[in-house]
């Protein structure tokens, strides 16, 4: 199927191309998702097979107005509604009990369902044209690096997906935080682009996710997602200048093609081309290059990534699971 590539102005064939139970592609905050009919299972499974994707991952239901999770949750606490108040529109994904209208296929056969209302005026608009809720995944096949652009989906989805709307680079760059509302206090699920510092002050929250697992995996067993082609080392702690020197150096020495994935203020090691995370003052930057940069590997076809870690504090702590998990290997200092 070729894939049409339509304009934000063309929105109204997108939604009709939703309505008729196809799958589309559009930017949200975050990253481009992968939607489809919420409640249409055949469209959902569309979905899957376009990813890739293990059905028993569910999804997150994108909804533009709060009457609609009316049809598709049994209720929510004062806590959740303070959250969607202050967080909503934008990257806050909430976990509700779900009703027996949201098809088990979207929610992995779960109990509960995952929400959010996306702030990107683009994906507002589609929302509000479909007037559906819209299931939507990251619009990667499962386990590549998520989209940050029109190119990244084609990428990886061009002929087999009815459409995308371009609407340029998403901005964010790192997924939606997943906060499961079903226990009390919360659970972060996902760190995602609203962080622990922001939600804490306002309702009790808990991790509840494996923030350090740099702990050696058995071979074949491990957990390898948002990931290139090429191998990824990311060094952590308190000595990565040295280290970074150190690896990149060794690298080099087995004759491997190097990119150096660092701030722009670490970015001064001869010999290794430089994938730039922009300035450690701002590491929103950081943030909204990632997926890219990592993408970048492949395209540019090098062997290895040397990661520069940063601090695990706000947005930090998202990035570093992140790059934790597209790693190959994670060298502590
Ligand atoms: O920013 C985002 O969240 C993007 C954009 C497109 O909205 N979407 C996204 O979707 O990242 P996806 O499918 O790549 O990740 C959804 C995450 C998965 O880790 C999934 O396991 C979790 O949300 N999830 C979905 N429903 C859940 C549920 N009922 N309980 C627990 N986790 C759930
Ligand atoms: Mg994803």
């Amino acid at each position: 199927m070729p894939t049409q590539v339509l304009k934000p102005s063309q929105i109204g064939i997108a939604a009709a191309l939703l309505r008729q139970g196809e799958c589309v592609a559009f930017p949200t905050e975050t990253v481009y998702g992968l939607g489809a009919n919420a409640l249409d299972e055949e469209a959902i499974v569309k979905i899957f097979i376009a990813k890739g994707r293990p059905e028993d991952n569910p999804l997150i239901i994108h909804c533009h107005n709060r009457s609609q999770l009316t049809d598709l949750v049994t209720g929510w606490s004062p806590q959740a509604e303070i959250l969607m108040d202050t967080f909503w529109p934008g990257p806050l994904t909430l976990v509700l009990p779900k009703k027996p209208a949201v098809p088990d296929i979207v929610t992995g056969g779960l109990a509960t369902v995952a929400l959010r209302f996306p702030s990107h005026p683009v994906a507002i608009n589609l929302l509000q044209a479909a007037d559906l809720p819209i299931a939507a995944p990251s619009a990667n096949i499962s386990g590549r690096p998520s989209p940050t652009s029109a190119q990244h989906v084609l990428e990886d989805m061009s002929g087999k997906i009815a459409a995308i709307v371009d609407g340029g680079p998403t901005g964010g760059g790192v997924e939606s935080t997943v906060l499961d509302c079903t226990v009390f206090p919360f659970r972060i699920l996902r760190p995602g682009g609203i962080t622990y510092e922001e939600l804490s002050p306002l309702v009790p929250v808990e991790m509840g996710y494996e923030p350090h697992s740099d702990t050696p995996r058995a071979p074949g067993m491990k957990y390898r997602h948002y990931s290139p082609n090429t191998r990824v080392v990311l060094i952590t702690g308190s000595k990565v200048e040295g280290e970074i020197e150190r690896q990149v150096k060794a690298c080099q020495a087995q004759g491997e093609k190097v990119a150096l994935m660092a701030f722009t203020e670490s970015a001064t090691y001869p010999d290794a081309y430089i994938l730039d995370m922009g300035s450690k003052t701002d590491v929103n930057v950081a943030a909204s290059r990632i997926y890219h940069l990592l993408r970048q590997g492949d395209t540019l076809g090098f062997d290895v990534i040397i990661i520069e870690g940063l601090p695990e504090v706000g947005i930090g702590r998202t990035i570093m699971d992140r790059l934790r998990k597209a790693s190959d290997t994670i060298v502590h200092t």
